[in-house]
């Protein structure tokens, strides 16, 4: 069932929404790679009622690229969230959906985010509010549970039905485990077969072709959402679709073409090129030399620099037959979903 509300969707792979990465230019590419959704990143309710430009700044889209444009938000009130939803209807939405698994506490405390695991009730309200307000098909993010001893997904998958929610998207570890231990994907199945009808999106540890087949066949899970598998290499959207992975050129011309589109979307300035480097660390992971090539771009404040090292190091870049070096792992504790 490749629907989600009215759309009828090309594929099964999603992108999933993550804070500081899922912007307009990683959507669009990830949706030019083949993608079939790209929500944004979460979006504060409150931030969006009260207009705030930084809020409205995540709100922009390219409505040539993003069919359709899905956007996340966040929050606890179900009034303040369905006047959000009638905001973000406003600047263009066509799908909302709704953060119930942020564990960061400066979300969890008022309510939203994961916190809305502990109150089914609520979380019901939300998407009941936002439907009623604006029309459009609501879809929830939510994950197992609070903590291992409430792993409620059951009851909130038959609220949020109950509600209308259009699809549910699982990651399957709860709030407490953070990003710790795997992704537990018989959650996932369990859904599926409690609630055979519904759209189920899975999601959780995919980071190749193999892994995004092997969740479909063992949790019947209509959807497949990627998230840190898509870190720096979102032509696996493309791969996922029989396409081939990107010669070196191909990958150069890709990091160079990202880069000018943040630098549209984030200012020409010292903060675009900061904002990038986590992007430039990830195109780089698994190759040869990654590690040196992301030590000279983190000490690089110009855009013409940054521009040549990309050139010099991509243009070149052979995967490392050692496999990634253990220093480019990244610390996720703080990862917003
Ligand atoms: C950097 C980062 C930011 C994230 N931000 C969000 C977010 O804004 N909203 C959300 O629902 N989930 C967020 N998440 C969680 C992801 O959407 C996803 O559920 C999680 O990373 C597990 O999937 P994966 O193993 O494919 O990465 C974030 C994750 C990461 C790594």
């Amino acid at each position: 069932m490749l629907r989600i509300g009215p759309y009828t969707l090309p594929n099964p792979f999603i992108l999933a929404p993550m804070a500081g990465v899922s912007e307009m230019p990683f959507r669009v590419i990830a949706f030019q790679m083949g993608a079939a959704l790209c929500p944004t990143e979460l979006v504060s309710s409150q931030g969006l009622m009260r207009l705030n430009q930084r809020t409205l700044k995540y709100l922009r889209f390219d409505p040539e690229v993003e069919r359709p444009y899905s956007l996340q938000l966040y929050g606890g009130d179900p009034e303040a969230m369905a006047r959000a939803a009638v905001t973000g209807q406003q600047h263009g939405a066509r799908i909302i959906d709704i953060n119930m698994g942020c564990p960061v506490k400066k979300i969890t405390k008022n309510g939203a985010g994961s916190a809305l695991l502990c109150d089914p009730e609520r979380a019901g309200l939300i998407v009941r509010g936002i439907r009623e307000a604006t029309g459009l098909p609501v879809t929830c993010k939510i994950r197992s549970g609070w903590d291992a001893t409430q792993q409620n997904y059951l009851r909130m998958a038959e609220v949020l039905f109950d509600a209308g929610c259009a699809a549910l998207a699982v990651h399957p570890r709860t709030r407490a485990q953070a990003y710790t231990g795997l992704a537990d994907w018989r959650v996932i199945a369990d859904l599926k077969q409690h609630f055979p009808d519904q759209v189920i999106i899975g999601n959780g540890d995919v980071k190749t072709c193999e892994d995004a087949r092997r969740m479909l066949d063992t949790t019947g899970c209509d959807f497949v959402m990627i998230g840190r598998g898509a870190l720096g290499n979102p032509w696996l959207f493309r791969e996922l679709l029989g396409g081939p992975a990107p010669e070196p050129e191909e990958r150069c011309e890709g990091v160079l073409r990202h880069f000018e589109a943040h630098l549209r979307f984030d200012g020409e300035s010292l903060s675009g090129v900061r904002t990038f480097r986590k992007h430039l660390a990830w195109y780089g992971h698994g190759l040869r030399g990654a590690a040196a090539f992301r030590h000279e771009v983190n000490q690089l404040d110009s855009v013409e620099a940054v521009r040549d090292a990309v050139r010099r190091f991509f243009a070149a870049a052979r995967v490392d037959p050692q496999g990634p070096g253990e220093e480019q792992d990244v610390d996720y504790r703080a990862a917003l979903g």
